[in-house]
């Protein structure tokens, strides 16, 4: 799928999907806000540079922004066009074309609803390179769909820049980080509840195990 096609439509068609699945996310930073918050919970360390790969449009970036005002924030994807957004509404946020990435070094990785987008046999070669990119104590963050929740299959199935993508579950994941040399620390599955239950968000934790949760995190770093 080539992102550069929806650098423009990639709102519209969000809204699309909020009219559709309105009682799970009515609006489009629902889960972005949610991420970037459990997130913050869940670094012990406030990393220097953060790296969003597979920025896109930048919907994480006001809220790295805003929850980490000191470090240094870049974004970084395959689609040009989505940069040039990026560039556009977020002056603070450095970015970077994928050919350079290597030359860079980062505290903390994070990569949200990418991997799905990865063909299975690119996936390693990629997580080669974010491993050449993160700094010897940094850390890796990646959040995907989960495919066993019956929900976000639906969500994933009517989605127009989710056509041919691939979902991977955690398990699997897990595996193939740890073939590319990544030590996983924790790994949950989130994303219980829609926002007008989001004052339950505070037992998540304790269904962390159950794997019918609309998304999962998979944090690592590089092994010893
Ligand atoms: C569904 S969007 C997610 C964007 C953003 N992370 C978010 O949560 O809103 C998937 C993004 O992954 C990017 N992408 C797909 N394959 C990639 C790759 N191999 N390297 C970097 N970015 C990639 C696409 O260009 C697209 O912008």
């Amino acid at each position: 799928m080539n992102f550069d096609e929806y650098s423009d439509s990639y709102f519209k068609l969000l809204e699309e999907q909020e009219k559709t699945f309105k009682f799970f996310a009515p609006d489009r930073y629902f889960f972005v806000k949610y991420k970037i918050d459990l997130l913050k919970k869940i670094l012990s360390d406030y990393p220097k540079k953060i790296l969003d790969y597979g920025s896109g449009v930048g919907l994480a970036l006001p809220y790295f922004l805003e929850n980490f005002p000191k470090s240094k924030i870049f974004a970084s994807d395959i689609s040009t066009n989505s940069l040039s957004v990026v560039s556009k509404n977020y002056s603070k946020v450095e970015v970077i074309r994928d050919e350079e990435l290597t030359k860079k070094h980062f505290d903390l990785i994070y990569c949200s609803g990418v991997f799905h987008h990865i063909m299975p046999p690119k996936r390693g070669k990629v997580l080669r390179k974010l491993y050449k990119c993160l700094n010897r104590d940094g850390l890796i963050c990646i959040f995907e769909h989960n495919p066993f929740n019956p929900i976000t299959r639906r969500m994933v199935s009517t989605c127009e820049f989710d056509k041919g993508a691939e979902l991977l579950s955690l398990s699997n994941l897990k595996k193939l980080m740890n073939i590319n040399s990544f030590g996983v620390i924790k790994s949950n599955y989130t994303l219980f509840f829609p926002k007008i239950f989001s004052k339950l968000n505070f037992i998540e934790h304790y269904f962390g195990w159950c794997p019918l949760g609309g998304q999962y995190y998979v944090l690592a770093k590089k092994k010893e």
